[in-house]
This record gives structure tokens, C-alpha cells and sequence, in this order.
């Protein structure tokens, strides 16, 4: 069984509908959340092979549901709606191309601040990056969140995960966003106990 967590790869942040598709392996199951919606309504979906669904669903005898499974608000017409408008937009406005065609200039981007103070490593992958910084002597985590602080006062919202900064740009990334977001980050950095 192959589960892919697709919930910040999923919906064209690695340049593709899905990190499955970039990378061309066929998964079991894919979750799902996030930018299904924008991230503008809460909504999540799973999708399973026609195995896996046939054995929740089908191998029950007569009408009983084998795994039964449900929600107050499975299908809620509301996050429904916001869905079906997001996917519209994404082809429309070629997001998901738009996405991989900023990758490399968002890559050599983030690679730019490889080597500042504390810097021990720099990963990437489509519009995603994780810049790993050694603890700070006042504890594990506390170097990540005074960077995380000092650039969201500088107007750049990044995620601190312990010493690790994540961030994950919205698709409509242009070049004058990523210069923003490096040198407020790099500014973060340096300033950074
Ligand atoms: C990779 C990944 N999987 C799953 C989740 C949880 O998603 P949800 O809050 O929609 O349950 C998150 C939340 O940040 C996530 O980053």
C-alpha cells in the first residue's frame, strides 16, 4: 500500500495536479486538503484506487456499506462550490504551469541563502523550501521562531518548524515576490540570534 500525503504538494505546487504525476508513480491512495479550496474554505478529499474503494464500499453483501464512514459535513455544498471555482481558476490562469515555470528562479533563489550565518541546509523542490538552521544556545526551536517573528513584521509570512523554515508561495508567484520574500528572509537571518 502507497499512500501519498499530498496536502501542501497537491494542486500544482510542484508544477503538475499532483507530486504523483511529476514524479509518475501511481499511489494507492492521495490526501488531499489545502489549496483544493485556496485554502479559502475547510475541505479535504481522499482518492483511492477502484481496489480500495471496492473494498470500503462494494464487499459488503446487500445494501450495508462495509466500512461506514461519514461526516456532518461531507460534501458541504458551500466548500463544494469554493472547490469547483479554485480548479476553474488553476486552468484558467495556467497556475499549475505558471508554477513550474518559476520553480528554477525560486530555486536558485532560496540556494542564495545557503550560506549565511547558521544556514546548514537549503532543500527544494517545485515552489517549495526548507531552510534548516542549527538551534540557537537558548534551545531547540527559538532560532526558527525569531525568524519566523522578524519577517512577519517585515511583511513575509514563512513557517517556522522548529529550527526549520518552510515556505510554500502562492502560485501566482512573480519575480518581484520571491526577491521579496529572499532578502526579508535573508535580512531575518542575519539579524537572528
Ligand atoms: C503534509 C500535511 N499533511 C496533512 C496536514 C493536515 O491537513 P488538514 O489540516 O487538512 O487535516 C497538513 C497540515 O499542515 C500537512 O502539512
Amino acid at each position: 500500500m502507497l499512500i501519498f500525503d499530498e496536502v501542501i504538494t497537491g494542486f500544482g505546487r510542484v508544477g503538475d495536479a499532483f507530486a504523483a504525476q511529476r514524479w509518475e508513480v501511481t499511489p494507492d491512495i492521495i490526501t488531499t486538503a489545502k489549496a483544493l479550496t485556496n485554502g479559502a474554505i475547510p475541505m479535504g478529499a481522499v482518492m483511492v484506487s477502484e481496489k480500495i474503494y471496492d473494498a470500503c464500499m462494494n464487499a459488503a453483501p446487500e445494501e450495508t456499506i462495509e466500512l461506514f464512514h461519514g461526516y456532518t459535513y461531507s460534501g458541504h455544498p458551500v466548500a463544494a462550490a469554493a472547490a469547483l471555482a479554485t480548479l476553474d481558476i488553476y486552468r484558467d490562469e495556467k497556475l499549475f504551469e505558471h508554477a513550474r515555470e518559476m520553480e528554477t528562479e525560486w530555486e536558485d533563489a532560496v540556494h542564495s541563502l545557503a550560506s549565511l550565518p547558521n544556514v546548514i541546509d537549503v532543500r527544494n523542490t517545485g515552489l517549495i523550501a526548507g531552510i534548516q538552521l542549527a538551534p540557537a544556545s537558548q534551545g531547540v526551536g527559538k532560532r526558527g521562531y525569531d525568524i519566523f517573528t522578524r519577517s512577519f513584521y517585515d511583511g513575509v509570512l514563512v513557517r517556522a518548524s522548529g529550527d526549520i523554515i518552510a515556505m510554500s508561495p502562492p502560485l501566482i508567484l512573480e519575480s518581484k515576490h520571491i526577491d521579496q520574500a529572499i532578502s526579508t528572509l535573508e535580512k531575518a537571518i542575519k539579524n537572528a540570534i
